[in-house]
Parts: structure tokens; C-alpha cells; sequence
């Protein structure tokens, strides 16, 4: 039988340095204003490419997929065996206590808190407390929700440990959730969670981490419910984690899911059906209606595996010099203002995700040209974070009340943001060494001047320029 779930990567350690071999697509040529170049991704905060060894998995797997529970043949008893094998491996990885929490697979770490934010016991009155920082995606299920207040920001843009305690001083028990990402998908900043978990606790509230971003850069612990500093929820999403396939994770208190009706109804979540009534089935199938992403699953487990053969030591390292080299190179370009915290020596403290904005340009236009130009694939904009990139752009309610307006009339000429590159464990030195030379051909003005602004959607293009994506790929 050759499900490669643990065997192989235990008998030939992977180290960092393999990666850019194993990359798929590490080859890939794409289409410039200049001719074909390589294509360099600095978008790994948006999602990972994968590695060799998933996609083998994965094409093993297949020979044997078949639909998970229930089904009497081979290979579904088969799929259902790496299926449940998987969520034991998903457990281990972020310390989960199986006894007392159950991990739950979805679509992403979005649908994830979204079925936190439907499921989570709530009465009038009770408070979601999150922060500033964070990503749309736990902000707005909990809107939903109920009654949110924010954390407010320091000036270096890290979340306010003082008014986090002020908070927790106010509102006290009224507090039943501390919604919290593990680390910001804008500026890098690891958040302390022993602190914020203890200090959530001491109130008598849970706390979610939202670790989309730790996840893949840092182990979690989520820890035993005596330590004090338990988390009690966790999402993530295996997109993030090379294992492109479909897959998010959420881990929780039991007893929050086995109380009440299941947040989506359907196959797969009932015990009995008659045409009154509903008996809803165990966890953790109770929360997960219809047929899983199995495939997707298993190429997490895998990712997962492929991490703990490199270590958390090396990955540290790596994406830290990583970092620090491109601060070091982004300092030196005076057009570059650079948000959070720039010091190269503090590379190992946060994630190599860095924004910036240049000069007088828009940043849409300076991520047109790195891509048109230098076939460099970066993100700009607010990166689904929008009060946290206004925070830190420092933007006055006139200038944001005057945007709104503009945005509301479909002109997004002037959308604040930033540029943002972001690192993967594949990436190298020398890809950066091309992003700093495009960066100074920008600064010299040495670029194409006829890109266009698609005013609706904020975007700017090459005149004249037109790719044909079925000649690259077709379906
Ligand atoms: C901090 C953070 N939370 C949540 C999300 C949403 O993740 P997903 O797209 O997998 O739902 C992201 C995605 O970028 C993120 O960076």
C-alpha cells in the first residue's frame, strides 16, 4: 500500500535547501513587457505554491480515493482511514487535546471562524472582543455575531497591551470570546498569545486564534485547558501551507459543537432521519456536512509531515535571513517607507511579510510594474485588512470619510494600501536581488510609462498588452 502519509519523508529528511527543487512551477516562465522571465512569487501571506512531495502524495492517494464513512469497498475504508489519520496528525501539529477538542475540516480558515461565529453560545449583551489588526475574516463574521469591541494599536502598530487590559477591565465577564490572529498578514508582528490567553481567561473568556498566517512559520501549542494559557479555538488554512487543495481547519472545545444544531445541515451529520425529526451524529462529522475535501486533507497531513522534516529551527532561519536581507536592501532605497517593525536584528521575531509604499507612485501601479516588468508577483492594496492598513497609514477621518465617498461612487483611483511581498520557504536571495534591482529601475524611472488605470477596480495594466492565458494553461 503506498499512502505516503509518514513513512517516506521519515526516511529522507527534506532540508530548506532542496525546496527550490522541489518547488512545482520553480521553472515557470511568464510573459513580460521585456520577454519571458522567471517568475518570482512574493505572494506566499496570500496562498503557497506546493512541493513535490504533496503533489506525489496527492497522485498516490488518488489511486486509491474513494468517498470517506460508511462505504464497505477497500478503498473507502482506505480513504476514510487517511482521512481520520489526518485530523490526528492536524491535532498533533497544533497540540490539540482530542479528549477535550475536536478538529473540524473546512474550506478555508474564512469558513472556519464563520462557523465558530454561528456556533459560539452568545447572549444579548455579551462581548466579542478583537483588535484593530485584524484580517476581514475575523472581523466580520463576528459583526454577525454579536456586540464587538476593538483593541486599539500602539504606535508601532502592535496590538495595545494596555488597552487590551483596559478592555478586559471594562467590559470584565461581559467578555465571552477574545478573537485574536496569531500574526498580521500586513506587517508580520507575532502576537503574544501566553499573554493574551492567560489574560482572556482570567476574565472567564475563551479566545480564538486566528493563526491563517502563524500556522504555516511558527509551531503552535495550543496547550492542555490546566496551562492557563490554553487556546480554546484555532483556524488555519492549509493554502497557506503548500497544500493548495481546498483544506481549512478548525479546532475546538467539544462541548461547543456538540451543543445544538449543526451549522450546516445535510448528508452526513444525522444519525436518524424521520419526517419530523433530525437525531444529529457525533462529532466531529456533526459539523461537517456532506462530502469533505479528502484529498485536500490528506495533502495537509502531508505539508505537515513535510514540515516536521525540515524543523521549525531551519524554517525559522531561513525566512528570518530572508527577511532581514530585504529590509536591509528596502532600507537603502529612499523612495521605500516601510510599515511595522524595520529592524533587520528583529528578522527572527516576526514573519517575512513586509509592506511598503514608494515615493508618489500608487502602490497598484508599483505591483503592475513589478509584474509587467519584472515578472515579480506581489499583492498590493489594503491585503483584506483595512482599519489595520488606515491604522498604520496614519489616514485622518477627512481623508477617510472624502475615500469612502470615492469608493462608494466606484472609483478606487485612490485606495490606500501598500505593497506587500511575502516569503515562502523556497524563496532565495537572489529573487530578492530582483526585486530591489526593479525597485531601483522604478526610483530611476526606468519603466514603461503607458500603464492604464482601471478606475473601477483600482488596477493598473500595460496599454496594449494582451496575454492570452488559454495559450499557457487550457481547459
Ligand atoms: C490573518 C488572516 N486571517 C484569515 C485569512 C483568511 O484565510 P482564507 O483565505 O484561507 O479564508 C487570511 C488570508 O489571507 C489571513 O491572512
Amino acid at each position: 500500500m503506498s499512502i505516503h502519509l509518514e513513512t517516506e519523508l521519515q526516511k529522507h529528511k527534506t532540508s530548506i535547501t532542496d525546496l527550490p527543487n522541489l518547488l512545482i512551477g520553480a521553472d515557470t516562465v511568464v510573459p513580460t513587457l521585456h520577454g519571458p522571465k522567471r517568475y518570482v512569487n512574493f505572494d506566499n501571506a496570500a496562498s503557497t505554491p506546493t512541493f513535490q512531495p504533496i503533489t506525489d502524495a496527492v497522485i498516490s492517494f488518488l489511486r486509491w480515493y474513494s468517498n470517506v464513512h460508511r462505504g464497505t469497498g477497500f478503498k473507502s475504508q482506505l480513504s476514510s482511514w487517511a482521512f481520520e489519520r489526518s485530523r490526528d496528525i492536524v491535532a498533533e501539529f497544533v497540540g490539540a487535546d482530542l479528549d477535550k477538542q475536536v478538529v473540524i475540516f473546512t474550506m478555508n480558515a474564512t469558513e472556519a471562524i464563520n462557523k465558530l461565529s454561528r456556533r459560539f453560545p452568545l447572549e444579548r449583551g455579551d462581548i466579542i472582543l478583537t483588535t484593530l489588526m485584524e484580517h476581514h475574516s475575523n472581523e466580520l463574521p463576528w459583526r454577525r455575531a454579536g456586540k464587538v469591541e476593538h483593541v486599539g494599536l500602539d504606535d508601532d502598530g502592535t496590538i495595545s497591551k494596555y488597552d487590551f487590559l483596559s478592555k478586559l477591565a471594562a467590559f470584565g465577564s461581559r467578555i465571552k470570546l477574545v478573537a485574536i490572529s496569531g500574526a498580521s498578514n500586513v506587517t508580520g508582528y507575532i502576537n503574544d498569545l501566553d499573554f493574551l490567553a492567560e489574560k482572556a481567561h482570567d476574565v472567564g473568556a475563551k479566545i480564538l486564534v486566528d493563526a491563517a498566517q502563524l500556522a504555516p512559520h511558527r509551531p503552535i501549542d495550543m496547550k492542555p485547558h490546566d496551562a492557563k494559557r490554553w487556546i480554546d479555538y484555532l483556524v488555519f488554512s492549509a493554502h497557506k501551507m503548500y497544500a493548495p487543495f481546498g483544506v481549512g481547519v478548525l479546532v475546538g472545545d467539544r462541548e461547543t459543537f456538540e451543543q445544538g444544531d449543526p451549522e450546516t445541515v445535510g448528508g452526513g451529520v444525522v444519525d436518524m432521519v424521520t419526517l419530523e425529526e433530525a437525531y444529529w451524529t457525533d462529532l466531529p462529522e456533526k459539523e461537517e456536512a456532506g462530502t469533505p475535501d479528502i484529498v485536500g486533507v490528506v495533502a495537509l497531513s502531508k505539508a505537515i509531515r513535510l514540515f516536521q522534516s525540515l524543523g521549525w529551527e531551519a524554517m525559522i532561519q531561513h525566512e528570518a535571513k530572508l527577511t532581514a536581507y530585504a529590509l536591509q536592501q528596502l532600507k537603502q532605497i529612499p523612495e521605500v517607507t516601510l510599515y511595522g517593525d524595520i529592524d533587520p536584528a528583529n528578522a527572527a521575531q516576526r514573519l517575512g511579510v513586509i509592506s511598503f509604499n514608494f515615493g508618489d507612485l500608487p502602490h497598484a501601479l508599483v505591483a503592475a510594474i513589478l509584474s509587467y516588468e519584472g515578472a515579480i508577483g506581489v499583492r498590493a492594496g489594503c491585503f483584506c485588512a483595512q482599519p489595520y492598513v488606515k491604522s498604520i497609514l496614519h489616514m485622518s477621518d477627512e481623508e477617510l470619510k472624502a475615500l469612502e465617498k470615492q469608493i462608494l461612487s466606484r472609483d478606487r483611483s485612490h485606495v490606500p494600501g501598500a505593497v506587500r511581498v511575502s516569503f515562502g520557504l523556497y524563496n532565495t536571495k537572489d529573487e530578492i536581488d530582483r526585486l530591489i534591482e526593479m525597485l531601483h529601475k522604478i526610483a530611476s524611472g526606468d519603466y514603461n510609462k503607458g500603464y492604464v488605470l482601471n478606475k473601477e477596480k483600482g488596477e493598473y495594466a500595460p496599454r496594449d498588452f494582451v496575454v492570452e492565458f488559454g495559450e499557457y494553461f487550457g481547459l
